[in-house]
């Protein structure tokens, strides 16, 4: 039977008597003549390659491309560069911006323990920002007077980008080709095999819709989409299923500086390394898989299967070192804000001040997450089994369950009882008296 849609509508906005706010971006309309030169954000897949002739053809205009390394595996990016300009770019960067990634994107996600909607640590929403910035430096570098990115128009990454845009360089058209071609998956084919665009791999179905960085990889489309759907094995390309992962388990040391991740087993590294290197051991032992239900911005609920081994070690490392130097009342406290950052970075409000106002308070906590956390890595699981910190608020001798004396009066325990139940109390007796 074929299924209605479920009847949600909204009326067409009325057009306004007041002025808008002047900040505004302006998406161009087809063959708009104001398009003289465009910097695309090129992965040399399908969908971008099909743009990079389809701008040209679309507004005569010229194309510069922008391929941007943030650490996503089996990319030759020299290859990648090679497909632009035999495109017909002008020009394509490839710009490594695997460090800048890590530093200002990833660390302050590491220090507000940023998860969003409980399973997704924001591996693509961390980076799209980025990827739009230096979108904008080559856009003004090159004289281009357009951006052009490949994101649907329902997805968050469409918000992440434009957003971006927006507030750095208002004077930037942006051009989202995706949202405005109508060409399914078999079109785009066509269209590639009509202007000699080179079409990897089979054709007759698609591919799951990946994307991926240091900090983690996602997988949607096909089954995926079928909430019923216990995942097939083989989208799993960066993690070893658990059942196939080690029988024996493994433990990884991290070390923290600050809320920075600084040293694995003892040994110092620079932190794109550390990544790397965190994410391996995970992958080999199953460690990162979320298969997650979604709640995006644009108001659909989607499913994503996540790869993310390095987030699925350091994200609890550090919450647990976390906890140890915060009082009680520090660590009831922080998860508000980070659940807020998180939000703040999922919806494509990076430069939302906000976001740096909690940065702040992050860092302020942070300044004694230093210390060391072992965590037990076996088939599919990540669990501390070690904790050691300079600023650990904790006093073995204290509780102990041994006997102590010194600062701990357990002679005290009843009077304390006494006055911290005693609201409680009253409030119970005041109910069952007078119902
Ligand atoms: N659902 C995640 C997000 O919104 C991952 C999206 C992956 N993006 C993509 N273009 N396939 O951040």
């Amino acid at each position: 039977m074929p299924e209605e849609p479920i009847a949600v509508t909204v009326p067409a906005p009325q057009p306004s008597t007041e002025d808008p706010v002047a900040v505004t971006t302006h998406v161009a309309e087809p063959a708009d003549p104001e398009i003289a030169r465009v910097l695309l954000l090129y992965s040399g897949g399908l969908d971008t390659s099909v743009m990079l002739k389809w701008i040209q053809d679309q507004y005569g205009a010229e194309v510069v491309a922008l391929t941007v390394d943030l650490g996503q595996p089996g990319e030759d990016l020299d290859v990648v560069r090679e497909k632009a300009l035999r495109l017909g770019a002008i020009d394509c960067h490839v710009v490594d911006a695997r460090e800048e990634f890590a530093r200002d994107y990833i660390v302050p996600a590491i220090k507000a323990n940023a998860i969003y909607g409980l399973g997704y640590p924001l591996f693509t929403a961390l980076g799209r920002p980025l990827i739009a910035k230096l979108a904008v430096e080559a856009a003004r570098s090159s004289g281009c007077d357009t951006i052009a990115h490949g994101c649907t128009g329902k997805g968050n990454d469409q918000v992440r980008i434009e957003a971006t845009i927006a507030t750095l360089a208002p004077e930037l058209r942006v051009i989202a080709p995706v949202r405005t071609w109508k060409m399914g998956r078999d079109e785009e084919i066509a269209y590639a095999r009509q202007h000699g665009i080179p079409v990897k791999g089979g054709t007759e179905f698609a591919p799951y819709s990946i994307d991926d960085n240091l900090w983690g990889r996602s997988s949607e489309g096909r089954w995926i989409e079928d909430l019923d759907h216990a995942p097939d094995d083989d989208v799993f390309q960066l993690v070893t299923r658990p059942e196939l992962a080690p029988d024996e388990p493994e433990v990884v040391v991290v070390g923290f500086s600050q809320g920075v991740p600084v040293s694995l087993n003892g040994t110092q590294l620079e932190l794109v390394d550390l990544l790397e290197q965190v994410a391996a051991l995970g992958a080999r032992h199953g460690v990162g898989i979320v298969d997650h239900i979604e709640d995006r911005i644009v108001g659909l609920k989607v499913r994503d299967i996540y790869e993310v081994p390095a987030a699925a070690i350091l994200l609890p490392a550090h919450a647990e070192l976390e906890k140890l130097v915060g009082t009680i009342h520090q660590n009831q406290f922080k998860p508000t804000l980070d659940q807020k950052w998180a939000y703040l970075v999922y919806a494509g409000l990076w430069y939302e001040p906000l976001r740096g106002d909690l940065d702040a308070y992050m860092d302020t906590v942070n300044a004694r997450v230093t210390g060391e956390i072992g965590v037990k890595l076996f088939k599919g699981s990540a669990r501390v089994v070690t904790r050691s910190s300079p600023f650990a608020v904790y006093d073995a001798s204290l509780a102990t369950f041994a006997e102590s004396g010194g600062l701990f009066s357990q002679e005290s325990a009843p009077g304390f009882i006494e006055l911290w139940s005693l609201q409680s109390r009253m409030a119970w007796r005041v109910h069952q008296e007078n119902g």
